[in-house]
């Protein structure tokens, strides 16, 4: 059995006194049963880490640099990262691929640079509407995700989390049915057994989109759906927890 695994990807919401108040709360709630990882905006990483340190809480940063470090003005490192007491990090959110050009090669750099740093990376692949709609999504997700193998290895996936994120239903309140994302996750784990079937079978592949309270019961119940990634639900402390509730 996989332990199921539930992130909050904040964006860019809030302020610092909403961070500590959420994750106050959180913390407070002590959820057992599931991996629980909050990713505030870059300038709470430093206070949030402090205020989980000690519960089972674990901060991630919603992006990294591809670079080790040098002259990347605004770039964050993964040692940077780790030094303000991060464990995880998101790579290739759909958000950072449309709206800041990322490419496949970036994102497979930020996953090694995650890796070579002792972060877990969280890596987000997901198709837009354009491309389902063409039929798509699973030449999409597999280029995103082959990408990625190409670069760090298949044996990187056993400290890897990955998750699907359909572009549509970002923020939309379009959920991918339980039936749809299944075939994606299941799809997902079917191309890293070609690869190693141990790998496959032991990563968390996690859904996001519009993943809320009433909805996340159904979706975490599929059997490739190790849980979520939480944008819009994640900033209301009581929303969240409900959905980590029916993760654990
Ligand atoms: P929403 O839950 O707001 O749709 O966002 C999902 C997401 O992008 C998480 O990374």
């Amino acid at each position: 059995m996989r332990r199921k695994w539930v992130g909050g990807n904040w964006k860019m919401h809030g302020s610092r006194a909403m961070a500590t108040a959420l994750v106050g709360a959180i913390v407070e709630a002590s959820v057992e049963g599931v991996d629980v990882v909050l990713c505030p905006p870059a300038p709470y990483l430093r206070e949030v880490c402090a205020e989980c340190a000690g519960s089972s809480i674990s901060v991630g940063g919603q992006d990294l640099s591809e670079h080790e470090s040098g002259a990347y003005t605004g770039e964050i490192s993964a040692a940077m990262l780790r030094d303000v007491g991060c464990t995880h990090a998101l790579a290739g959110h759909s958000e950072r691929r449309q709206f800041h050009g990322e490419t496949d090669a970036q994102v497979a750099a930020k996953v090694a640079q995650a890796l070579a740093h002792g972060l877990t990376p969280v890596l987000c692949v997901g198709e837009t509407l354009a491309e389902r709609e063409a039929g798509r999504t699973a030449d999409v997700v597999s280029r995103q995700l082959g990408a990625v193998v190409a670069h760090c290895g298949i044996a990187a996936f056993a400290r890897i989390v990955v998750a699907y994120e359909p572009v549509w239903a970002i923020g939309t309140g379009r959920t991918a049915s339980p039936a749809q994302a299944q075939e994606v996750h299941a799809f997902l784990r079917s191309q890293l057994a070609r690869d190693d079937a141990r790998i496959a079978g032991s990563i968390r592949i996690v859904y996001g989109g519009s993943v809320k309270p009433g909805n996340s019961a159904e979706l975490f119940a599929e059997a490739d759906i190790d849980g979520g990634l939480i944008g819009g639900a994640a900033l209301q402390a009581t929303d969240f927890l409900s959905i980590c509730a029916a993760a654990g």
